[in-house]
C-alpha cells in the first residue's frame, strides 16, 4: 500500500498529468484508500476475535477527540449538506485507548453520514453518569427495521435497502459495527441502537471515566 500511495504522490508532484490522466490518478488513490481501509478492518476484526488486540489506556478528552473527527468529516458533511451538532458540556476525562475510541466514533459517524439523505441532521451528545460517559450519535436518516437492529452488530450484516431511485444504498463491508462493539466491550462498555425506520437511528455507547 505504501508503494501505491507513494507512487501516486510522486506522479502528482513530479509529472504534469494531462486533463484526462488526472481523474485516473484520483481513482487509483481513492480505490487504494478503500482497499487499505478494508484490509485494516479485516485485520482488526481477526485480532479482536482472537483476543489479540490490546488497548493502550490513558485519560482521554472525549470532546477534543470528537472535534478532531468532525473536522476530518467536514468535506463529506458539506458534500451532503448535512448539519452536525454537538452537545458535550463540561466532560470529565475517560479511560480509553484514543486510537480505538476514535475508530468507534468514526465508524458511527461515517454510518450516520452514509445513511442520511441530503440536508439531514446528525447530533453527537455525551454526558457523564456515575462512573461512565454515555455517548449518543443520532441521525435522521433512513433508520433500521426492528428485525435488523440486533443483527447489524454481526459481521458482514447489512440491511438491504433501496433509495428512492431504486438503487442499492450502500457500499461497505459490514465490519464497522462489529468492530465497534468489540472495541467498546473491550473498554468495559456497551453499545446499542434505537431506531424508527424512516425517522433515523440513535447509536449509544458507554466508556468508563478516568479514575
Ligand atoms: N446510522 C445508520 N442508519 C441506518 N442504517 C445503519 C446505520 N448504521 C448502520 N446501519 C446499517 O447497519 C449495517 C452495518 O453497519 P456497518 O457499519 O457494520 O457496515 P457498513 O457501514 O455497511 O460497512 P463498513 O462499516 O464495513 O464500511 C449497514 O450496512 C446498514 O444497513
Ligand atoms: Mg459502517
Amino acid at each position: 500500500m505504501t508503494a501505491i500511495f507513494g507512487s501516486c504522490e510522486m506522479l502528482a508532484e513530479d509529472f504534469p498529468l494531462s486533463e484526462e490522466q488526472g481523474p485516473y490518478l484520483s481513482l487509483i488513490k481513492s480505490s487504494a484508500g478503500h482497499i487499505h481501509h478494508l484490509i485494516e478492518d479485516i485485520l482488526d476484526f481477526s485480532r479482536l476475535e482472537a483476543g489479540k488486540l490490546e488497548l493502550r489506556l490513558e485519560a482521554v478528552d472525549f470532546a477534543a477527540l470528537a472535534n478532531e473527527i468532525i473536522e476530518l468529516l467536514t468535506p463529506l458533511l458539506r458534500e451532503k449538506k448535512l448539519r452536525l451538532s454537538t452537545h458535550f458540556g463540561n466532560l470529565p476525562l475517560v479511560l480509553a485507548d484514543p486510537v480505538r475510541l476514535r475508530q468507534v466514533l468514526l465508524n458511527l459517524l461515517s454510518n450516520a453520514v452514509k445513511f442520511t439523505s441530503l440536508e439531514g441532521n446528525i447530533e453527537i451528545a455525551a454526558k457523564a453518569e456515575s462512573s461512565i460517559l454515555l455517548v449518543e450519535v443520532r441521525d435522521d436518516g433512513i433508520g433500521i427495521p426492528p428485525e435488523y437492529q440486533g443483527e447489524i452488530f454481526e459481521r458482514f450484516k447489512q440491511v438491504r435497502q433501496l433509495n428512492p431511485k431504486g438503487t442499492r444504498i450502500q457500499k461497505g463491508t459490514g465490519l464497522g459495527l462489529p468492530i465497534s462493539r468489540f472495541l467498546v466491550e473491550l473498554h468495559g462498555g456497551k453499545i446499542d441502537v434505537d431506531s424508527i425506520p424512516g425517522e433515523g437511528a440513535t447509536f449509544h455507547f458507554s466508556i468508563p471515566l478516568a479514575p
